[in-house]
């Protein structure tokens, strides 16, 4: 029944009669655990009242492009990319005319335009304006720029006539909605993702860690549900929300999360996201260390850990097709981070600033260099909700292409 357990849908709902089922779509689609941003344009407010909208959504509406108080609180761009999936119903004649051309000139188009995920549409029109040569012309070209369509129907409709034009009903919109989230471009890949600081006890109540959120991890994990995947997510004790829809093992120790990563295995691609500590205390006591029990202050050795992504990137037989690790620098970023892709034998290497000016370690966004055996892409900084879909998308057209 939890099918769309914590995919968040934006809807845009457009001004026509069939606005009203918009309301039963947005029941629909929160019964199957997703939420609803709702999106509600000029012409659709003529149909359905605000209200009703913020209410059945359950949060807030928004309608306005220049709604400053919005702008500061979310801005448009953000907006649109926070949705795994965007969704137009009704989609009017005027809202497909003004998608296939590109237009912004209102807070839904403008939306549609900044969006990198992908919209599903369901059209409602007057059957002479869905037979219309000028829709059946924009119809083909939002269907070329990879817009996603459900319906319409064929029936009775509100203007008295009859034939196709009709708005999907509410259940056959959800189901294109299913179908689009769960059978994405990496449906029936496996994809391991590490993630989190690992904790390298001292005795049984202290223990070594590091700054990491574990934020870029789970947003990876997100973004690779989002287009279809199945996700295993072994993750050290972290502090950000663990990732939707995914496989989660939680581990404590690098040598747990080893253990942990070969389990999941096979998997089509790996991302080793987790900030892995370098070290474990060799002499860790199984009891509390006492300051009482000696006048010495305790001196801790040290044992390298197994490095995972190493491991992983060499193993033969079993390696992931698609092998990607990152590289937390503080100094020549690019230069130190080339040389570990070479070093640990990976196929990419997600590249990123972690100096404390940087902001990025514990912070919301990221900004980071895509190395590869061929190029050094530097990405503009964003959210690392951002980088995670575009890195989401990158794999899903690597392995797409080698399957
Ligand atoms: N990594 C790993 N296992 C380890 C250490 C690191 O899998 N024991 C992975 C991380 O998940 C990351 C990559 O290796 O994908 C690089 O981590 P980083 O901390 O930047 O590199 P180190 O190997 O620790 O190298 P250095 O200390 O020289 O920076």
């Amino acid at each position: 029944m939890h099918m769309l357990a914590g995919r968040k849908i934006l809807l845009i709902i457009g001004g026509g009669i069939a606005a009203y089922k918009s309301l039963d779509l947005i029941r629909r689609l929160r019964e199957r655990g997703a939420s609803v941003v709702p999106v509600l344009t000029k012409g659709g407010a003529e149909f359905v009242t605000p209200l009703s909208v913020a209410a059945l959504a359950g949060g807030k509406l928004y309608r306005d492009l220049f709604d400053l108080g919005d702008e500061a609180e979310m801005g448009h761009i953000q907006l649109s990319r926070a949705a795994d999936l965007i969704v137009v119903a009704p989609a009017t004649a005027d809202l497909m005319s003004k998608m296939a051309n590109g237009q912004a000139n209102d807070l839904a188009t403008t939306l549609l335009l900044a969006t990198d995920k992908r919209v599903l549409i369901a059209p409602a029109m007057n059957v002479r304006m869905w037979e219309h040569a000028a829709t059946k012309r924009n119809a083909k070209k939002l269907k070329q720029d990879g817009i996603l369509f459900v319906g319409p129907d064929k029936g009775d409709m509100a203007c008295g006539e009859y034939g196709p034009g009709r708005m999907a009903e509410p259940l056959a919109i959800v189901a294109a909605v299913e179908d689009a989230l769960l059978n994405g471009p990496l449906k029936s890949r496996h994809i391991l993702v590490t993630s989190g600081p690992t904790h390298e006890p001292i005795d049984p109540v202290r223990y070594i860690a590091n700054r990491s959120s574990g934020a870029q991890g789970s947003a990876i994990a997100n973004a690779l549900a989002a287009l279809g995947a199945k996700v295993t997510f072994v993750t050290g004790p972290a502090r950000a929300k663990m990732p939707t829809g995914c496989t989660i093992v939680p581990v404590e120790t690098a040598d747990e999360m080893l253990a942990a990563v070969h389990d999941a295995l096979p998997a089509d691609a790996a991302v080793f996201a987790a900030a892995v500590a370098d070290w474990k205390v060799t002499s860790a006591s199984d009891k509390k260390i006492k300051k009482t029990k000696s006048a010495k202050l305790p001196i801790l050795e040290f044992a390298e850990n197994s490095d995972i992504l190493r491991t992983i990137s060499n193993m033969g037989k079993d390696r992931p097709q698609l092998v990607v690790g990152f590289a937390a620098e503080t100094d020549d970023v690019l230069e130190n981070a080339t040389a570990k892709r070479k070093r640990k034998g990976c196929d990419w290497i997600v590249a990123n600033d972690v100096s404390p000016e940087t902001g990025i370690m514990g912070g919301v966004e990221n900004d980071v260099t895509l190395i590869t055996s061929d190029a050094a892409e530097n990405w503009p900084r964003m959210s690392k909700d951002a980088v995670a879909h575009r890195l989401a998308e990158k794999i899903a057209d690597t392995l797409g292409q080698d399957k």
